[in-house]
Parts: C-alpha cells; sequence; structure tokens
C-alpha cells in the first residue's frame, strides 16, 4: 500500500532572527514563506515567543493575510498567547514549552504535569476551530496523556535523534528511532494525527519521513541554513552586476 502523503511545514522563525539582529526590514520572513510555498510548504510555521525575539506580533498578522497556505502558529500556553490565536485564528496553533534563557524549544511539553493548565487552553483553541497540536517527547505514555487531554495532534519532538545523527552515534541513533517508532505507532493507534520536528536536516530526515504514521514535518534551521549556501553565489553575482551597470564608462 502506497504510504500516505507527508507534508512539509517550513518554520520561518530564523529569517527574522537574522532581520532582527540588524534591525530594520530584511529579511522578510513573509516574503520567506511566500518562497517557501513557490518551492513547495504545504504549510508555514512560525513561533511568537513571548520576548519576540525572531517573529513579532505584525509578521503573524501579515502571514495570516498573505499566504495562502495554512499558518501553524507555535506558543506556549499563555493568557497572551491564547488571546492572540483566538483573535487571529490561524489553521493550527502548536503548544511548546518556553524558557526565557534557552536558545530553540529544548524539550516537550509536560503535559502530564501541565495537565490542569493546558486542558482549557486545547479547549477554548479547539472550540475556535484551530487545530490543536502538541509538542512532546516521544513516548507512549505521553501519547495516552494527549489522547486524554482531547488534542487531535501531537509533534514529537526529533530533537534528540538528530543529535544523535550529528555526533555519529549508531547506537544512539537506533535508540531514539525506536523510541519515536514507538511512539508514533501508539498515537496513531489512539487516533491522533502524528507530527514531528525540531533539528531536522537532509542527513537525519530520511528514517523519520519513513514512519507511517507521521503525516507532517516541520523543518526550519536547517532550511534556512542551507539556504544562505545555495543562495549566495546568486547574491554577490547580482550585486556584482549591479556595481558594474552603476559604475560610469562600463556596460550594463
Ligand atoms: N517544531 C517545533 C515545535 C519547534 O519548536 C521547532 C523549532 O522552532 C521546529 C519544529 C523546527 O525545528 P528546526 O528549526 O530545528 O528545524
Amino acid at each position: 500500500m502506497p504510504a500516505s502523503p507527508l507534508r512539509l511545514g517550513v518554520n520561518v522563525d530564523h529569517v527574522a532572527t537574522l532581520r532582527n539582529a540588524r534591525g530594520g526590514t530584511m529579511p522578510d520572513p513573509v516574503r520567506a514563506a511566500k518562497v517557501a510555498i513557490a518551492a513547495g510548504a504545504d504549510g508555514i510555521t512560525a513561533h511568537l515567543r513571548e520576548d519576540r525575539r525572531h517573529i513579532r506580533d505584525a509578521d503573524v498578522e501579515r502571514l495570516m493575510r498573505e499566504i495562502d497556505r495554512p499558518l501553524n502558529f507555535e506558543m506556549a500556553a499563555t493568557d497572551e498567547m491564547l488571546g492572540i490565536a483566538l483573535r487571529l485564528k490561524p489553521h493550527a496553533a502548536c503548544l511548546v514549552p518556553e524558557k526565557r534563557q534557552e536558545r530553540t524549544t529544548e524539550g516537550g511539553l509536560d503535559i502530564v504535569g501541565g495537565r490542569e493548565h493546558l486542558a482549557p487552553v486545547i479547549r477554548q483553541l479547539g472550540e475556535a476551530g484551530i487545530r490543536v497540536s502538541l509538542f512532546v517527547e516521544p513516548e507512549v505514555h505521553v501519547m495516552d496523556a494527549a489522547r486524554a487531554l482531547g488534542a487531535p495532534v501531537v509533534e514529537l519532538h526529533t530533537g534528540t535523534y538528530c543529535e544523535a545523527v550529528i555526533a555519529g552515534d549508531r547506537d544512539r541513533i537506533r535508540i531514539e528511532l525506536a523510541r519515536l517508532a514507538r511512539a508514533a505507532e501508539h498515537g496513531g493507534a489512539l487516533g491522533l494525527e502524528i507530527h514531528a520536528g525540531h533539528g531536522l536536516t537532509v542527513e537525519s530526515v530520511g528514517p523519520v519521513a519513513a514512519l507511517p504514521q507521521v503525516r507532517e514535518l516541520n523543518i526550519g534551521h536547517a532550511l534556512m541554513a542551507e539556504a544562505l549556501f545555495d543562495g549566495l553565489a546568486a547574491s554577490i553575482r547580482a550585486m556584482r552586476a549591479a556595481m558594474e551597470a552603476g559604475r560610469p564608462g562600463r556596460a550594463a
């Protein structure tokens, strides 16, 4: 039987990281989202963090207005973010843990300990027609807890697996892939839609894409990192041409 299609959600956070490092408007994460869609992305993901270190409120508003594919709004389960999600009504909201000092989302949500806090957020998002996913560690008991909370989707954190791939640690890769496979199988059997992401690269994506229950991957950092090298030569050539064109006495 052919596998079901696998969607790609492109995370544009780090286009905004680069913009904010300099100030101003360049590079524009909404333009990046449009390029991603033109190149075959099925959706766009953006994480509005409490400290607005990359994506800002205006970026999310523009993504909602200007892109014609689903927006997956990554958010902490805070009153502020809930208010923004309920006002903008993105296609999907992915609830993530957020720590002020972390460089990136370090682990999955504590949905066992955080149950009381998460349940009303999941309910309100769901009632507003927003598809809720929970970013979680790939553990069987976590799938049970996600099901009990009534979220339709879980996104399995692939970070530990990806670190093992970077380290070239074959035993660890095997263990982490088995953990992902078990969680995907169990979650799928419970009726959860399974997504995965964090740290995925061209080198590490294959075995995760092979898991039959996985329906969507959300990928950002590696795409933006590679895009620099894929695009650098072209942007240098364009600058050279503009310099030559501006130089008096030189052919354009
Ligand atoms: N999924 C979630 C829930 C995330 O928090 C992130 C990182 O923002 C990603 C996917 C994408 O991870 P990466 O940028 O490492 O591809």
